[in-house]
């Protein structure tokens, strides 16, 4: 039987470990913290989708992905800042989900330097005619620009979300004794304590 981790039975290594998890899944596709399941509320009810982590960063409870302004998403958000994200990766047998604010980064030096750190092929599809959502006469009936046109016409779509995090929930899977905690953030920062899985 495989050593137990070493944050198993410790509160703060366990959460220093969650968000060790999610920077590794912003920097590594191979990570199960890559691909974060989003929910917004749309109308009342949740809605979900998935989203590439861009950024993760424990001290001030940040995360960070990107979407196009003109998305149902971003209209959610920017109507019902509440969200959630969730993800599971098999090989450390962990699940993070995290309760949160969105704010919506457009027009200002956040998403400029996002964009500006973009690769040319992420920014193809800010630059799709029409609009994510719009209703097509058929499949094919939308266009994508090259990558030369995408770096200046995707601009005005690209939107930076970042996440700013209130609720964390850690669980670990081991035969030998699941282990799920959370943490809470106020003002003077984050309160956490072991749940019964
Ligand atoms: C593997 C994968 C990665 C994705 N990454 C993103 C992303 O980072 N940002 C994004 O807006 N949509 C991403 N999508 C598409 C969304 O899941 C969703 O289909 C699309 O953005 C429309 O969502 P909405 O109508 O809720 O706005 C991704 C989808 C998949 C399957």
């Amino acid at each position: 039987m495989s050593p137990l981790p070493d944050f198993y039975d410790d509160l703060d290594a366990s959460f220093r470990e969650a968000w060790r998890l999610l920077a590794d899944g912003v920097e590594h596709g191979r990570s199960g913290f890559h691909l974060v399941t989003l929910a917004s509320v749309a109308q009342g009810a949740p809605r979900l989708r998935t989203v590439v982590l861009r950024a993760a960063e424990g001290g001030p409870g940040i995360l960070r992905f990107h979407c196009d302004r003109r998305s149902d998403k971003a209209r959610e958000l920017a109507a019902h800042p509440a969200c959630a994200l969730a993800a599971y990766d098999g090989p450390t047998k962990i699940q993070i989900r995290i309760e949160g604010r969105a704010s919506l980064h457009t027009d200002d030096a956040v998403a400029d330097a996002a964009w500006a750190a973009s690769r040319p092929m992420s920014r193809v599809c800010y630059a799709a005619e029409p609009a994510p959502g719009t209703v097509l006469p058929a499949g094919d009936a939308y266009t994508l620009p090259d990558e030369e046109t995408a770096a200046l016409g995707g601009r005005p779509s690209f939107c930076v979300v970042r996440v700013e995090a209130r609720r964390l929930d850690f669980l670990y899977l081991d035969r030998r004794g699941h282990r799920r905690a959370a943490w809470e953030r106020d003002g003077s920062g984050w309160t956490g304590a072991w749940l019964a899985p």
